[in-house]
């Protein structure tokens, strides 16, 4: 492609291959889920969602799209904020037994990333739970065939799930989150209804928010496709493969959208334009990075909510400990940025010029604090924390944080920088406080 940033390298992978799902957006739309179940041939369906929405608005609406159109469902609504393995365990058996030809999400990520994980242990399952994750946690087992057709619905304005092809969860016994991904985890269709988002506060349109921030700003800033090694079979060509031309675009808009909506989205939530186009910038972030795949940002969370102390967050229903992801992920963004910025700085600062900072005549070496400026202005006019000493972590935890997030093998190789332990050490402490 015609672009520096993807210029050829030796060895280098020279093509990138895009996936997404049919999506349907607008208000309302939540009211086709039964004529397009139907004409995926769905006939009895496992119908996703939390003990929060299960006899809410939402779930009424498809249910009453899916006997308009003649089809039988079933509930499962025991999914947890953050789903963990005895969930997904749980989902698998509701799946296993359920004599399903599809799979209908209605709720935020965590909701879609149980649909998704469930198929693949109640379809297929397997001696050890952690045998479908990446090494070197699990063994990189192959999930041996596709899954049920599936229908993501998200309800919240942030995780981009229903356009990706992983699934986040926590792995009790050693008590983090970690990916499982594969293509067959991407949702065959996705019906983004922003009138789903009316009624969230506004502290949870910040921290889904800050999540949607960073999936754009983490793909326009990750290393570029062209520098993963080329892959000689087409069909292993990675499906999180590195900064692209598709995932610019996608981000670039995403960012716009945050500049522009995010603050009038979290403090007023009768303002229905800023809460439509942060569902439909959360879902361009989704397509983003369904495609070229985080970085450092979404691997220092995981160090955040290993081990997080007594901590808990406005108007979620979860006991302490509880860190929302969107929180866990941005708290260390203005300082991985100040480091990243080196390995890419013309990048960063193009991304933070999407994101409203109106820095065109900064040079290379002010990009890093240019960006982590632009974040942390962001994050203070919407109740942000500031820094991760907000979030109850101290000098002392800064070695065990980085000890745990270093674990994030591929998303910290996605980077624009080469990263160790020592530069993962010296970012959480630079994130403790921005001043
Ligand atoms: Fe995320």
């Amino acid at each position: 492609m015609g672009c520096q940033y993807f210029s050829p390298c030796d060895h280098g992978a020279d093509s990138f291959t895009i996936a997404m799902p049919k999506l349907t957006c607008g208000r309302g739309c939540l009211g086709e889920a039964g004529v397009r179940a139907a004409a995926r041939g769905m006939s009895r369906i496992a119908l996703f969602t939390d003990a929060l929405l299960k006899d809410g608005p939402y779930v009424e609406t498809v249910q009453k799209s899916l006997q308009q159109a003649g089809l039988d469902s079933a509930i499962f609504s025991e999914i947890r904020i953050e789903p963990d393995d005895a969930c997904v365990k749980k989902a698998a058996n509701f799946i296993a037994q359920g004599n399903f030809d599809g799979v209908i999400s209605v709720g935020g990520g965590s909701v879609m990333d149980t649909a998704k994980a469930s198929m693949v242990y109640g379809l297929y399952p397997t001696g050890d739970f952690l045998d479908y994750f990446a090494p070197p946690l699990g063994v990189g087992k192959s999930i041996p065939g596709k899954l049920l057709p599936h229908i993501a619905c998200p309800t919240t304005s942030g995780t981009g799930s229903e356009c990706t092809s992983v699934s986040v969860i926590r792995i009790n016994d050693l008590n983090t989150k970690f990916v499982l991904g594969s293509p067959l985890l991407m949702p065959d269709e996705a019906l983004v209804d922003p009138g789903c988002c009316d009624s969230l506060p506004g502290n949870i349109v910040a921290s889904t928010g800050f999540d949607l921030l960073s999936h754009a700003i983490e793909c326009y800033t990750a290393k570029a496709y062209t520098r993963w090694a080329k892959i000689e079979d087409p069909l292993k060509r990675p499906y999180l493969q590195g900064a692209n031309p598709w995932s610019d675009m996608a981000a670039t808009r995403a960012l716009e959208i945050v500049s522009e909506y995010l603050e009038r989205g979290v403090n007023d939530s009768s303002d229905s334009e800023a809460r439509d186009q942060l569902m439909w910038g959360a879902t361009l972030a989704g397509m983003a990075f369904g495609n070229s795949g985080t970085h450092l940002p979404h691997a220092l969370s995981y160090g955040i909510t290993h081990l997080m102390h007594d901590i808990t967050t406005d108007d979620y229903a979860v006991a302490s400990p509880f860190i929302p992801h969107g929180i866990s992920v941005i708290a260390s963004t203005p300082a991985i940025f100040r480091y990243t910025a080196d390995g890419a700085p013309q990048r960063h600062l193009e991304a933070a010029n999407s994101l409203g900072a109106n820095a065109w005549d900064a040079g290379d070496d002010e990009a890093g604090e240019v960006v982590a400026g632009r974040i942390i202005e962001l994050m203070k006019k919407t109740g942000m924390p500031n820094g991760i000493g907000d979030l109850g972590f101290g000098e002392a935890d800064v070695k065990p944080l980085a000890a745990s997030s270093v674990r994030q093998i591929r998303a910290i190789a996605n980077a624009p920088r080469e990263t160790n332990l020592q530069d993962i050490e010296n970012i959480y402490a630079d994130a403790l406080s921005y001043g």
